[in-house]
């Protein structure tokens, strides 16, 4: 008799101390699981991204005309990143020249600005895999005398500061005799100036300066400089886990179509 007792009561107790045990691990490994999709993808802002973006180059980030709304290929493609890695985007106008120093001081989480993956570039923040190509392009007055890199001698280039357009327009100098290479803030005062007759001609972005063109015929592009560009969204160094998510966002756009379906609204009758 009492040793049935004594088997009932360990027996009893047994199972108390499972269920316990269970009860508690599952706890456990639900906070863990939590804690890991909150934490994975830490944001300045929780539930929110905030992207860094100098949103005067058309048709990548722009303010439209009559919505003074910012709209764009690459607004469109990092809202869907966005919703798919579950954060709300948040497009902060910024200037390229300072962008990535603006991204390593914490003022937005990421960079989608039609920005070039370079090397120099990459020892300063890191690249998700490029999500469009690009080269550099020649723009000058409609009917210019320019009709070629070889013709700008003597000539006033306009470039936007902190680009590879610029870059490619210093490479150049010497050797095309450029006079002198204007730098502006921003491309879209760049073509201003070229409108007013201050500068001969524009070396920018080709899909941009396309789309410029196409738009104002005032303008004409008279060389494509290959350069082989990608463009890439910037993360700082410390964000793994988000660049991770956009990656996987960016490869699954592209295998069920989304990427396609962004990229034929801005350049599907170009
Ligand atoms: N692709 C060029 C670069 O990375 C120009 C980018 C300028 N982007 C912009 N949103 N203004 O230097």
């Amino acid at each position: 008799m009492h040793k049935k007792r004594l088997f009932y009561t360990l027996l009893i107790l047994s199972l108390v101390l499972i269920f316990a045990g269970c009860a508690g691990k599952s706890e456990k490994s639900k906070e863990e699981a939590k804690e890991n999709k909150e934490s994975k993808i830490e944001t300045i802002t929780p539930g929110v991204l905030t992207v860094g973006s100098d949103v005067a180059f058309p048709p990548f980030e722009f303010e439209d005309e009559k919505t003074q709304e910012i709209v764009g290929f690459d607004v469109d493609l990092i809202k869907e990143i966005g919703k798919r890695i579950g954060l709300q985007v948040k497009i902060q106008p910024a200037a390229f020249d300072t962008i990535i120093q603006a991204l390593n001081a914490k003022k937005f989480d990421c960079v989608v600005s039609a920005m070039t993956i370079t090397d120099e570039r990459k020892q300063q923040v890191d690249f998700s895999d490029p999500y469009i190509d690009s080269n550099q392009s020649l723009a000058v007055k409609s009917g210019s005398p320019i009709k070629s890199i070889e013709d700008l001698k003597g000539r006033i280039v306009g470039v936007q500061r902190g680009t590879t357009g610029e870059l490619k327009a210093q490479e150049i100098k010497e050797k095309y005799g450029i006079k002198e290479i204007k730098s502006y803030d921003d491309t879209l005062m760049a073509f201003e100036d070229l409108k007013a007759g201050r500068i001969d001609a524009v070396i920018n972005d080709y899909p941009v300066t396309a789309y410029l063109v196409k738009k104002d015929p005032f303008f004409e592009i008279v060389a494509e400089i290959p350069t082989g560009e990608k463009y890439g969204i910037a993360v700082r160094k410390d964000s793994k886990a988000l660049l991770e998510a956009i990656n996987k966002a960016l490869a699954d756009m592209k295998k069920d179509g989304t990427y396609e379906k962004i990229y034929k609204k801005w350049f599907g009758n170009q």
